[in-house]
């Protein structure tokens, strides 16, 4: 099948995106109408635009008019039992039709179970079962919005007994089983290696290139006993480096910076993204140069 994602990376009006995009938050909406910076993409926290009007929706309406913005959101639930949340891919589509996102994203997680919502995105066991459940959800959502979606690891803080194989195996999975792309979030690698007592080298030689499109960095906040996935500092030097292997192993993959706590002037964004563009190109110089 094709889906309309598949055709934005060659739009003139939706993409492609190329180098170090930020997240949007509501912090930084009049600076950036105001000061355009040079900023190549924005990327939309999607569950922040779902209601109806607002002063949200009017602020983005004009950010859209000026930059390419993709939808990163965490509503979708996508490992919860049951099926899609047809009611909440109705709204997105209607958002996606509004705003012609380059890309849409989730998480590899749940969120909700029966009535009951947690605002985490936790994780599932890594089992063949859970590939297929969510693989499951995948397809069905992507066929609801005629979009293909990527789909991001995340910050895991315990293992589970039931897991049958690493984390890279089971988003390879899934991402196979549904034929989606994959989000990696660089920071949640580390962390979970970290957390976990495993090797974050090794996720990074273990998942699938091909179905990269888009890589995220934030800070974590170091408990001493375990890592905090918070998004609210600077990128630690660990992850950077994470960063330039994964890089040197990807090629040049859009990334993002991601902020969400703590939130700072939007020019400290763009000096971490003023890092993250060193490394793209220090990576391509070192390419260029054993070529
Ligand atoms: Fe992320």
């Amino acid at each position: 099948m094709t889906y309309t994602s598949d055709c934005c990376e060659t739009s003139p009006t939706a993409g492609p995106i190329h180098g170090v995009g930020i997240g949007l938050r509501s912090q930084h909406y009049r600076y950036i109408l105001a000061n355009k910076p040079s900023t190549p993409w924005l990327e939309a926290l999607t569950d922040n635009y779902m209601g109806d009007g607002g002063q949200p929706l009017g602020y983005l309406e004009q950010i859209r008019s000026l930059y390419p913005i993709t939808f990163h959101g965490v509503g979708m639930s996508l490992g919860s039992p049951g099926a899609v949340n047809k009611a909440y891919l109705r709204r997105l589509k209607e958002r996606i039709r509004q705003f012609e996102p380059v890309w849409v994203s989730d998480h590899t997680s749940w969120s909700a179970c029966h009535r009951h919502n947690s605002n985490e995105l936790l994780p599932l066991p890594y089992t063949e079962e859970g590939i297929s459940h969510m693989a499951g959800k995948i397809a069905e959502a992507q066929d609801f919005l005629g979009e293909r979606l990527l789909i991001e690891n995340v910050s895991c803080y315990v293992e589970f007994r039931d897991s049958q194989m690493p984390e890279w195996e089971f988003i390879n999975g899934i991402a196979d089983e549904a034929d989606c792309h994959i989000l990696l979030d660089i920071n949640n690698i580390y962390v979970n290696a970290f957390n976990n007592d495993c090797q974050a080298d090794d996720f990074i030689q273990g998942i699938s290139p091909e179905r990269i499109r888009e890589i995220h960095l934030a800070g974590y906040e170091d408990r001493k006993t375990h890592l905090l996935d918070t998004h609210g500092q600077e990128v630690h030097q660990p992850v950077w480096d994470l960063y330039l292997r994964a890089v040197e192993r990807l090629g040049p993959i859009p990334t993002l910076i991601e902020w969400d706590t703590d939130v700072p002037e939007y020019p400290i964004l763009q000096q971490q993204a003023g890092i993250a563009e060193g490394i793209i190109s220090m990576s391509s110089k070192s390419h260029a140069h054993a070529a």
